[in-house]
């Protein structure tokens, strides 16, 4: 089945406004909006960027879309320093990344966490890029496809196939994340492609074979094309790469092909 690719850039802790607003104008001004009938593309800058960004694309009429990429799952109330899905709908982001491996390793965010903030996210409508992969611990030992699937399993843990369906998922190993050291082709694929019987477990051939799996972990101008050929991996999560105007839409051209 052919999945539209979704190419989303992970600005991290990245661009302060001004910054912001500047590279997201970089962006538009060198994206052709009839790429958007190929591929989904968006945009995941810090919280206090998301609205700035927004503008700039709306006022622009791109269909770039904007994403958070962290939320918390209640709705309200004494949560110091959180921000929730309403907030994020407020502002109009489509997406929010939720157990980036820097959340869990740095922030202690633990499986049962993920599976709260992709609840709440698909409660307000929005649609989460649940993060799952191995430290190369874990690799060496030989157990990455369990490892990673038993993520994909608790991210989705009481959610139905209707909610499911509007899940994307991103499979990005530890060991790649802004090392330069990408997983080659053949080793993305074969998680991805583990991820994917784990969601036709879970679910169904044809909920499986419709959702978008992405590939994150020095994703690159120069090596997206031949990662996106591969056939469950439906998309990038872009760290670094996605900081220049120039490598992320030399990334976008790579997934139009
Ligand atoms: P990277 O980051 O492309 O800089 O490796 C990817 C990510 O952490 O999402």
């Amino acid at each position: 089945m052919a999945r539209k690719p979704l190419i989303a850039g992970n600005w991290k802790m990245n661009n302060t406004i001004g910054e912001a607003v500047v590279l997201t104008q970089e962006i538009s001004n060198r994206f052709e909006p009839d790429w958007s009938d190929t591929v989904d593309v968006a945009l995941c800058p810090p919280f206090v960027d998301l609205k700035p960004a927004k503008t700039v694309l709306e006022f622009d009429k791109q269909h770039i879309a904007v994403g958070a990429q962290d939320v918390y799952w209640e709705e309200k109330g004494a949560y110091t320093g959180e921000i929730s899905v309403g907030m994020l709908a407020e502002i109009g982001c489509a997406y929010c990344i939720v157990g980036h491996s820097e959340r869990r390793g740095l922030f202690g965010e633990t499986n049962e966490d993920v599976n709260k903030k992709a609840k709440a996210l698909l409660a307000g409508h929005l649609a989460p890029i649940i993060c799952v992969g191995e430290s190369l611990a874990v690799r060496d030992e030989g157990t990455t496809d369990e490892f990673v699937c038993a993520q994909v399993r608790a991210a989705f843990a009481g959610i139905d196939e209707n909610e499911a369906a509007k899940c994307v998922v991103a499979y990005e190993p530890i060991w790649a994340i802004g090392t330069g050291r990408t997983a080659t082709p053949e080793q993305a694929q074969a998680v991805c492609a583990a991820i994917r019987e784990t969601l036709k477990e879970l679910y169904s051939q044809d909920t499986a074979e419709a959702m978008r799996i992405l590939y994150g972990g020095s994703m690159n101008e120069g090596n997206a094309a031949i990662l996106l050929a591969e056939p469950d991996i439906d998309g990038g999560l872009i760290g670094g790469a996605s900081l220049k105007a120039t490598s992320f839409i030399a990334i976008i051209e790579a997934a139009l092909k």
